[in-house]
């Protein structure tokens, strides 16, 4: 057993989250990381209204009695959806943890507080971290450069960034972004984190609710098998390497614009490839941290072979290391 800052805080039994997934995070796969003794975050905007949100809670709570939160992802657009409407649905659910990600939580903050809710501020620099920080925050998740979704413009990997956070930060971070196995656990924590966020290790495990044929491509790629796109838009995403994302980078860097990759990168084409397992048919995010993963395991399988074996290397391998 890992005991640290964020099990404390949160109430889970192991320093394990699973961040926020679009089409992925909902109740089958929180639940089971719940169940695990990890935290889980179903995806608010998965759901196409707050009132699915509502019930995505409810379903969730069928499944487990243990602690787990919701995502908030907050992207800058020409038609948002009605955020307030999906927060108004957390703070009447009851669900006492968000994670939110994309922009600065400023304004939905003080609901949050005022129910009680400890928001975990998930971002890609140190600059964000402090400033989450400096706005109340409970938490800060880090995702370094390695990440699945979108890793900020400023590419630092994890192995500089959760340091360099951690030299600012004081209150309790988890490090995001190229996790899979204890060996990653275990550096995290060196590194000053107090704890681990994985979205593409749990993509592949057997309560995702994605297609098979997905997990096994995941299974079957290497770290070298992903794409930035949108790099020269300055929104970089990080998703797998397939027709559709090459011919994306391709377009954006020959000079075009967004007009011209809307209809490939359109969400409706992502989502086909999780639920018809074509792997073609558009693009879905996955971090370079498939290339470590070998098998498509049970979450409960997952979450304690990490703990047991991040134990293990530290009592065993890194202690016999010292004189
Ligand atoms: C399929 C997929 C969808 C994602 N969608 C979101 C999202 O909607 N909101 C968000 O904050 N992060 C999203 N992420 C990022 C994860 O929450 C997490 O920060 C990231 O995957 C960590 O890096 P890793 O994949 O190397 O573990 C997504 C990741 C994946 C793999």
């Amino acid at each position: 057993m890992l005991s640290t800052r964020f099990t404390e805080l949160f109430g889970v039994e192991h320093p394990i989250a699973q961040g926020g997934m679009q089409w992925v995070g909902r109740a089958e796969l929180v639940a089971a990381v719940a169940n695990a003794g990890a935290l889980g975050f179903l995806t608010a905007l998965t759901q196409p209204t707050p009132e699915d949100l509502t019930k995505e809670i409810a379903r969730t709570r069928e499944l487990t009695d243990k602690p787990f939160g919701v995502n908030l992802t907050i992207l800058p657009s020409i038609n948002p959806p009605p955020y307030e409407e999906y927060r108004q649905a957390i703070v009447e659910s009851g669900v006492k943890i968000v994670e939110t990600a994309g922009f600065n939580p400023v304004e939905h903050l003080p609901s949050f507080q005022d129910a009680g809710i400890r928001v975990v501020h998930k971002c890609t620099s140190v600059r964000h971290a402090v400033k989450a920080q400096s706005i109340g925050v409970d938490a800060v998740s880090i995702d370094g450069f390695e990440c699945a979704g979108h890793p900020g413009e400023d590419d630092i990997p994890g192995l500089v960034l959760i340091p360099a956070a951690a030299d600012k930060i004081t209150i309790p971070m988890l490090a995001s972004g190229g996790f899979a196995d204890a060996r990653g656990l275990v550096a995290a924590l060196a590194l000053g984190a107090d704890g681990i966020n994985m979205g593409t290790r749990f993509l592949c495990t057997q309560e995702a609710p994605v297609h098979q044929r997905v997990k096994e491509q995941m299974v079957a790629a290497t770290e070298r098998d992903t794409e930035l796109i949108f790099r020269p838009l300055r929104n970089t995403a990080r998703v797998a390497s397939n027709e559709v994302s090459r011919k994306v980078v391709e377009i954006l860097d020959g000079g075009g614009q967004f007009e011209d990759v809307r209809e490939l990168v359109a969400g409706t084409r992502g989502r086909k490839v999780f639920e018809d397992g074509d792997l073609d048919a558009g693009i879905w995010s996955s971090g370079m941290v498939q290339g470590l993963i070998t098998d498509i395991p049970s979450v409960a399988e997952l979450v304690d072979r990490i703990v047991t074996e991040a134990s293990d290397l530290i009592q065993a391998r890194l202690a016999g290391l010292t004189r």
